[in-house]
C-alpha cells in the first residue's frame, strides 16, 4: 500500500497541489483584495497580487523539498523490495519487447532497467568534516516559537568581540523600526556563530532580560551551531595569498552565512542579510516589501534587492533561491570572502563572457540598489580582530542624533568637559546632544531647579547612532530633595551628602524611573559617575517630566 502511494506520479501530485493553492487562494486573493482598505487603488491590487505571486512561489519550494524526500524514500523502498521490476510498467513497453525479439543472440536486453541511480553530490562532498560527527548538522542551541509562514526573516549571525559588541543596540533599532502589524509578519533570527556553550547562553539570557516580549510572541529566534559543523581551521588551505587567520575568519564567515541562510529558508517568503553592528531606518520593512513587489509585478527579474551600499548588509533574496547561495558558498567556503562569491554567483548567472564590457549592466539589472539605503554599519571595530571599520554607508542620509524636550527650568553644571558645541546647556534645552570627554569617578552633571520641581518621571538617553558606545556606565541619577530625608532610611539609598539614589542608567545606557511620592518636591537632580570609562560620554536624550498642577 505505501509502496503505491510513493510511487504515484510525481507530476500528478505537483497539480493535485496547485489546484489545492487554486482553490486556497484565489479566494483567499479576491477576500483579500475586497478587504483592502484602499480598494479603488490599481497599485495596492498589483501588490497584492505580487505578493500572492511570491507566497506561491514560496509554498512551491516547500512543496518540492517535501517531494525531494518523498523520493528518497521510494527509491529506498524500491530498492529494498524490488517493486520496479516489470518493464510492462514503462510508458514505452511495448516497443520495448517488440525490441527485444529482434535482438536473440545478444545480451543487450539484460542491460534494461538496472537498478543503479546516480547520486549527485551533496554538502558532504564539500565539507567532508560533517561526516566525522553525526551531530555536525543538529543545532546545539535553539529558543524559537516557531513561527513561519512570514514575509520577512532577517538573519543576523554575531560573533564574540574584543571590543564592543553591538547586538543589543542593532535588535533595539531592528525592533523600533517595525510596527505592531509589521512585527507580526517577520521573524528575526539571530545566530550566534559561536561554539562556547556559555557564551552562547549569555547572549541568549541578555536577549531575553533585554527583549522578554518579543522572544515569547516569537518575534525572535536564537540559534547555534554544533562543533561538529565546522571542520579544523587550523588545517584550512591558505588562498589569495591571506594570512592563517584571515583565512580563517572569512572561511568560518561563508559557513555561518550558509548554516544561517538554510536554518531561515523555510521561513519566509524574503530573506534580508543583516549584520549585528548596524542600525534601521524606520519603516524599513513595509519599505523593503514594497519595492519587492513593485520588481515582481513589473516581473523584472531581480535576484538582489540591496539596501545598503556596504559589504553584506540589508541584501534581500526571494528565499525560494537561497539554494544557490547556500551551495555556492559551501563549494568554495575556503577560496573567497564572501562578498567576492556573491558577486562571482551573479557574474556567472548574468554576464555574457564574450561581451564582459557589458558585464557591469547585466549584474546591474539583477542586483537592484535601492536608495536612500535604509541600514548602516555602527560597528567600529571588525569581528576580525583589529580590524577596523570605519566604512560608513553615504547613502544612508542622516539620522536623529540626539531628541529634544522641554525641562523644568534649571541652572546646568558639567564637572566632564564637553567637546565642541556639544554642552550639556544646550543638551538640557534640546539644542544638540552633550558630548564629555572621558568621564572620572566622582563627575557628575547636575540640574539645580530655578524653583523647586515635583518629578512625575526622568529619562535618560546616552550614546547615540553614530557614537553607540559613548553612553554612561555605573552612573547613578540622584535628587535632593526640598525635605531632607532620613539619611539611614532602610525604604530610600541616600549618600553621604543628602541626595536620594532613584536610577541608574543599564546596559542599553538608558536611565528611568519616577520619583516616590514620599520624596517630593526637589532642588536639585544630577547624574553622578561611580567608574573611569574608556569612552566619551553622550546624552542624546534628557526628559525631566514635572507632574501636571502640583506646583
Ligand atoms: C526481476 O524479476 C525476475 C523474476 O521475475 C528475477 O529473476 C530478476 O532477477 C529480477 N531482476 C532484478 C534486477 O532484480
Ligand atoms: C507487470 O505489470 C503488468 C501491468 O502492470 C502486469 O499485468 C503483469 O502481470 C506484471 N508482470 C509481472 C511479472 O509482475
Ligand atoms: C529487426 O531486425 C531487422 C534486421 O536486423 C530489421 O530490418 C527490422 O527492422 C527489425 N525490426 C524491429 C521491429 O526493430
Ligand atoms: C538601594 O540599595 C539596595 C541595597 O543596597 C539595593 O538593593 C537597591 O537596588 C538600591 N536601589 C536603588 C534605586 O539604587
Ligand atoms: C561601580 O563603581 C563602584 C565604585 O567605584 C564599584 O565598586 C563598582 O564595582 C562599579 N560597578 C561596575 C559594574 O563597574
Amino acid at each position: 500500500m505505501t509502496v503505491v502511494n510513493l510511487t504515484m506520479s510525481p507530476i500528478r501530485k505537483r497539480n493535485c497541489f496547485l489546484i489545492f493553492i487554486g482553490i486556497v487562494f484565489v479566494p483567499f486573493c479576491f477576500f483579500v483584495i475586497l478587504s483592502a482598505p484602499d480598494m479603488s487603488s490599481e497599485d495596492a491590487l498589483v501588490e497584492r497580487i505580487a505578493e500572492l505571486q511570491v507566497r506561491i512561489q514560496y509554498l512551491d519550494s516547500m512543496y518540492r523539498s517535501r517531494q525531494e524526500d518523498l523520493q528518497q524514500m521510494s527509491q529506498h523502498f524500491d530498492q529494498s523490495y524490488n517493486v520496479d521490476n516489470n518493464t510492462s510498467n514503462s510508458p514505452h513497453a511495448s516497443d520495448v519487447k517488440h525490441a527485444i525479439r529482434n535482438m536473440s543472440g545478444l545480451h543487450v536486453a539484460s542491460g534494461l532497467n538496472p537498478s543503479v541511480s546516480i547520486k549527485f553530490p551533496t554538502a558532504y562532498q564539500f565539507l567532508p568534516h560533517l561526516l566525522d560527527d553525526p551531530n555536525s548538522l543538529k543545532l546545539s542551541y535553539m529558543l524559537s516559537k516557531n513561527r513561519d509562514g512570514v514575509s520577512l526573516v532577517l538573519g543576523i549571525p554575531t560573533v564574540k568581540r574584543e571590543k564592543y559588541n553591538y547586538l543589543m543596540d542593532t535588535l533595539q533599532s531592528l525592533i523600533d523600526g517595525l510596527s505592531d502589524e509589521e512585527i507580526d509578519d517577520t521573524l528575526i533570527v539571530i545566530f550566534v556563530a559561536e561554539t562556547d556553550l556559555d557564551y552562547v547562553l549569555k547572549v541568549a539570557s541578555e536577549l531575553e532580560r533585554k527583549f522578554p516580549l518579543h522572544l515569547e510572541s516569537g518575534l525572535i529566534d536564537i540559534i547555534a551551531p554544533s562543533p561538529g559543523y565546522y571542520p579544523n581551521f587550523e588545517k584550512l588551505q591558505i588562498t589569495l595569498g591571506d594570512s592563517l587567520e584571515r583565512v580563517k575568519w572569512r572561511s568560518k564567515q561563508n559557513l555561518d552565512y550558509a548554516f544561517l541562510m538554510t536554518y531561515c529558508q523555510i521561513k519566509g517568503t524574503f530573506y534580508v542579510q543583516l549584520e549585528d553592528d548596524i542600525m534601521a531606518k524606520p519603516s524599513y520593512m513595509t519599505t523593503m516589501k514594497k519595492f519587492a513587489l513593485e520588481k515582481t509585478s513589473k516581473k523584472e527579474p531581480w535576484i538582489i534587492l540591496d539596501f545598503c551600499q556596504l559589504g553584506f548588509i540589508g541584501k534581500m533574496f526571494r528565499s525560494t533561491q537561497l539554494p544557490w547561495l547556500i551551495q555556492f558558498f559551501q563549494m568554495f567556503f575556503n577560496d573567497k570572502p564572501v562578498d567576492w562569491l556573491l558577486d562571482y554567483l551573479i557574474t556567472t548567472k548574468e554576464c555574457n563572457w564574450d561581451k564582459r564590457d557589458n558585464c557591469k549592466s547585466d549584474k546591474a539589472r539583477v542586483w537592484i540598489h535601492y536608495k536612500p539605503s535604509l541600514f548602516q554599519h555602527i560597528g567600529m571595530h571588525s569581528s576580525l580582530k583589529g580590524k577596523v571599520q570605519k566604512l560608513k554607508d553615504k547613502q544612508f542620509g542622516k539620522v536623529a542624533l540626539f531628541f529634544p524636550h522641554v525641562n523644568p527650568e534649571a541652572d546646568v553644571t558639567s564637572g566632564i568637559k564637553h567637546y565642541k558645541q556639544y554642552s550639556l546647556r544646550r543638551a538640557y534645552h534640546g539644542e544638540t546632544f552633550f558630548w564629555g570627554l572621558l568621564p572620572q569617578p566622582g563627575d557628575q552633571l547636575a540640574f539645580n531647579f530655578k524653583s523647586p520641581v515635583l518629578v512625575n518621571k526622568f529619562f535618560f538617553r546616552s550614546g547615540n547612532a553614530e557614537h553607540p558606545t559613548d553612553k554612561f556606565y555605573n552612573t547613578t541619577v540622584e535628587v535632593q530633595p526640598v525635605e531632607a530625608v532620613n539619611p539611614n532610611s532602610n525604604v530610600l539609598n541616600v549618600t553621604q551628602d543628602g541626595f536620594v539614589v532613584v536610577g541608574k542608567f543599564d546596559s542599553a545606557g538608558i536611565a528611568t524611573g519616577s520619583i516616590d511620592e514620599s520624596i517630593g518636591r526637589i532642588n536639585i537632580l544630577r547624574l553622578n559617575v561611580h567608574s573611569e570609562s574608556d569612552n566619551w560620554a553622550i546624552l542624546s536624550e534628557i526628559h525631566i517630566q514635572e507632574k501636571m498642577g502640583k506646583r
